[in-house]
């Protein structure tokens, strides 16, 4: 599939109610062409952990570092905070790179040729997890759209090796667990080998990568008498695009923990229980604020505007809603 350049742009809008100084984004497509909309780049998306050999180019270190820029600046986050993404560079198992310490960063084999990872640390108190979430991804869509291979990484990265290096690379002593900032997930970015390496296969096969959970199994919509009901998109109206690109979502072990409910003018983003926290955070919550990053651009390219709340918890739904949900923010939409 051929994708060509979306344009973003800054644009002062509907100022969201906690964080008075934050402009949000509208993105675009530039020549209208069905090809060069947010929602192709988001649909073409996929993990890949088989990469060619050869280190970043100039241009696309470049690239990397001004996607960068944009998803960590305060106005294009989910809420401003403290998210560091860096690009650290090793020396892969097929890498000629030597890279900045020349080490290797392990993936246990799941992740093949890749020598360039982007680290993302957050604060250790209260971490910002769906917002790292959202600017991560934003940066991968960024390199998508650009023809750059990417795989989120939250669970199959050796501890030490990435610490270290990406330690080097932000400029704090990551293995001391009094520091700062941890680091909570990586991805490769390369170029995609193509060919599916047994360990790539198998993983796909295991998370049914290819598969998303049906419309009604995460969407729905509050019907004043009978109570949620399952939501299918010929009745989800302006909204049945943005959240089929929540459906595109990756996810850690592509379980798919969003739940969305509409109400009236409202978006609420439920998590379906918890994952991971042996690694010291829930990783559900990522997948959150990487869904709410396909929304929130899906829907400024379809000219929806939206504002997230933080502090405003749907409490006339409490009854409602099974027990292991649990509300993380809501979308108002503005008309
Ligand atoms: C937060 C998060 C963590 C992930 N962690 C890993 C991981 O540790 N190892 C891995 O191979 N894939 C990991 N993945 C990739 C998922 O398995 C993948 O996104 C999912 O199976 C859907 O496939 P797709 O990305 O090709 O659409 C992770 C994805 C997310 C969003």
């Amino acid at each position: 599939m051929v994708i060509t350049a979306i344009n973003i742009v800054e644009t002062v809008c509907q100022l969201p109610v906690n964080f008075a100084d934050v402009r949000i984004l509208e993105v675009y497509s530039m020549n209208m062409n069905e090809l060069t909309t947010i929602e192709s780049v988001i649909r073409a998306r996929h993990s890949v952990r088989n990469y060619e050999s050869r280190p970043l180019g100039e241009g696309d270190r470049a690239l990397v570092q001004e996607a960068i820029t944009a998803a960590c600046d305060p106005k294009n986050m989910l809420h401003p905070a403290d998210i560091r993404i860096q690009l650290v560079r090793g020396a892969g198992k097929n890498s000629t790179s030597s890279g900045s310490g020349g080490m290797k960063l392990g993936t246990y084999g799941v992740i093949r040729g890749a020598s360039d990872y982007l680290a993302l640390a957050v604060p250790r108190e209260n971490p910002p997890i769906e917002a790292a979430g959202y600017a991560l991804e934003r940066v991968i869509l960024r390199l998508s759209e650009a023809g750059l291979g990417t795989c989120w990484l939250a669970g199959t990265w050796n501890r030490s090796s990435f610490l270290q290096a990406a330690g080097e690379s932000f400029g704090m002593d990551l293995l001391d667990p009094q520091s700062s900032h941890m680091l909570v997930a990586v991805t490769p970015v390369g170029y995609d080998a193509g060919k599916k390496h047994a360990i790539d296969s198998f993983i796909r096969f295991a998370a049914g990568s290819r598969n998303r959970k049906p419309w009604k199994d995460i969407f729905f919509a509050v019907n004043p008498t009978s109570g949620l009901e399952g939501l299918e998109s010929e009745a989800a109206g302006e909204l049945a695009l943005p959240f089929d690109m929540v459906r595109c979502a990756p996810s850690a072990s592509n379980r798919q923990p969003w739940r969305l409910v509409r109400d009236g003018e409202a978006v609420h983003f439920f998590s379906d229980g918890t994952y991971g926290e042996a690694l010291g955070f829930n990783m559900h919550l990522l997948d959150l604020g990487i869904a709410a990053c396909h929304f929130d651009l899906s829907c400024r390219s379809r000219g929806i505007s939206t504002r997230p709340l933080f502090d405003k918890s749907p409490e006339h739904l409490r009854d409602l809603l099974p027990a292991t949900w649990t509300w993380r923010f809501s979308y108002t939409l503005i008309s």
